[in-house]
């Protein structure tokens, strides 16, 4: 059985192919387009339709459009029509707030959305768009629509790709049709939604508020005001937590006037002062203690010992730690494309388990869903271009000899990563035995000077650099440097002591877990710099052509690509 999964509702377009329960492909439209995020610069806001992704994973699965049994639209206007029947029950909805109430404003911007977008999401029970690319389809088999939820897809990215039998469930995002963040318990063949919080009280657009407050892009640059939180003390932070009120799973977020509040917001490209990092600071740790008693709550009310998380407010590692640390769940799993992209993903997974009869024999354990090319096609490549490269037998060395003498590689192997974060496909690698590598990493990717470079380690040897690591797959969690290997990593190591680790072993990725082994027999680290394989407001590379382009465009010392070497 084939479920093509969609996300195509705001940013992040993407798609995903799922085949009898098991992820066989998934990609952002971003790669394709080369437009970050999907979003186009117009007068008005134009996302992105994910044409290119959904062709790339039906290639990648060697399947037609005739061959697809189930599409999962990973949207369902439904929740936001008046008096509509949804079929699951909220009972922590606040009570003084309705889907009525929802509607009496005409500035609502989903519900302006939702005019505009009229015909794309209903018209025939399928988005115009997506409708004509299966026209062709039609005739010797008719695929079956599914609008899917918002939440309930990131909801099934988290508990039908994690490694758990039994798993409570947390989602936070900005927002979905209406909630901004669910619970739920899955056991087996079983999930029950919980409750859900929803609009206005979104502990995500309040993140992305001050996001914006603070000069960055919201939506996309959050990570930056987590990274300025670490330089910053948490004195305003009974200001954010006065807006906050939970009780139990339920909490309302009062929207503030942050220019009343803390003065007038800093310009994009603005010197950052001491208040902006104490405002970061502040807002970063109300939203862990919030997410903390969130998760407490959810743990009281399903006694589950794991965790599954996603929506994209489960990108902030730093919050991922604090709930692991809380000790509530054993073990805590978060979804590597935790953002809208993942949304494709979950829809697909939920659909599909519906369809046949929720049996499940998968798991994600790696982020590797995405294009490749073979030697042939990257060698044909660089011939056309006339490029000078070497073709070596031991990749893996010949890239660990680059990195010892501390030059910086651009590293593209095998399939592409689903999800934000780079994972050894298509990244920038260096070396992290000296401070300045995180000042140069910046200066190549022309990004700010507070943001830190996060490392990869050998699983095995996670523990031994990482205090209380093991295995963290998909950089969604910090963990203390260890104090007797600090002064070996200096570059990975943010001020606050920390590093967003990704562990990585051989099944996963055998040429990236050779590359490490390969520079820790040169240096006696089995840690690498690893970053994504892009420059500023691009997105991460997908073709050999970008790769090439980046590589030229940069101060990148070195490009790895398949078997072959191009040196600068
Ligand atoms: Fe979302």
């Amino acid at each position: 059985m084939i479920t093509l999964g969609i996300n195509a509702a705001f940013h992040d377009s993407s798609a995903c192919l799922v085949r009898d329960g098991a992820v066989i492909a998934a990609a952002e439209e971003e790669r394709f387009t080369r437009i970050k995020h999907g979003k186009r610069p117009l007068p008005f806001t134009v996302w992105e339709l994910p044409y290119h992704a959904i062709d790339y994973c039906l290639e990648a699965a060697g399947a037609e459009l005739a061959d697809v049994d189930h599409v999962a639209y990973a949207y369902d206007p439904a929740p936001l029509l008046k008096n509509h029947a949804f079929p699951l029950t909220l009972p922590l909805e606040p009570a003084s707030f309705t889907t009525k109430q929802h509607w009496t404003s005409p500035w609502e911007p989903l519900a302006l959305a939702y005019v505009v977008n009229a015909e794309r999401q209903l018209l025939d029970g399928a988005p115009h768009h997506i409708r004509k690319r299966f026209a062709g389809a039609k005739s010797s088999k008719h695929w079956q629509w599914h609008f899917v939820e918002h939440h309930l897809a990131h909801e099934a990215s988290a508990f039908l790709a994690a490694p758990f039998g039994e798993s409570a469930v947390m989602t936070l995002d900005g927002r979905g049709e209406l909630a901004t963040t669910s619970y739920g318990h899955f056991a087996g063949d079983r999930y029950q939604r919980i409750a859900q919080v929803q609009m206005p009280h979104s502990l995500g657009l309040l993140y992305e508020q001050v996001t914006d407050y603070l000069g960055f892009l919201h939506s996309s640059d959050e990570y930056k005001v987590m990274a300025l939180a670490s330089y910053g003390e948490p004195r305003y932070a009974s200001q954010f937590r006065r807006l906050i009120s939970i009780s139990d799973g339920r909490y309302t977020v009062e929207r503030p006037n942050l220019v009343e509040l803390f003065g007038p917001s800093r310009q994009r490209g603005g010197e950052l002062e001491r208040k902006h990092f104490d405002i970061a600071r502040s807002l970063q740790l109300v939203l862990e203690e919030s997410a903390v008693a969130l998760a407490e709550w959810l743990h009281r009310e399903t006694g589950a010992e794991n965790l599954a998380m996603a929506g994209g407010v489960a990108l902030n590692c730093v919050m991922n730690a604090r709930i692991r640390d809380a000790g509530h769940f054993k073990r805590v799993w978060v979804q590597p494309a935790a953002g809208d992209a993942g949304t494709a993903l979950g829809a697909g997974l939920w659909t599909d388990w519906e369809a046949r009869g929720r049996v499940r024999g998968w798991h994600m354990d790696h982020a590797y869903f995405g294009p490749e090319y073979s030697d042939d096609e990257i060698e044909a490549f660089l011939e056309r271009g006339k490029l000078r490269y070497r073709r070596v037998r031991d990749v893996a060395g010949a890239a660990a000899d680059i990195l010892a003498h501390d030059k910086i590689v651009g590293w593209f192997q095998g399939r592409m990563e689903f999800g934000p974060r780079a994972l050894g496909a298509r990244s920038i690698l260096a070396s992290p035995l000296n401070a300045d590598m995180q000042a140069r990493l910046n200066e190549i990717k022309d990004r700010e000077d507070f943001r830190p470079v996060a490392p990869v380690v050998l699983e095995e040897e996670a523990g031994r650099w990482f205090v209380g690591a093991n295995v963290s797959p998909f950089m969604l969690f910090v963990h203390q440097v260890a104090p007797d290997k600090a002064a070996r990593i200096p570059a990975v190591r943010h001020v606050d002591g920390t590093a967003r680790i990704q562990t990585i072993n051989r099944r996963q990725n055998e040429r990236y877990y050779d590359l490490l082994k390969a520079f820790q027999a040169r240096t006696g680290v089995p840690v690498l710099v690893n970053t994504s394989f892009n420059t500023r407001s691009e997105p991460v590379v997908c073709t050999p052509r970008d790769a090439v382009e980046c590589f030229w465009t940069s101060p990148i010392d070195a490009l790895v690509i398949g078997s072959f070497v191009i040196e600068k």
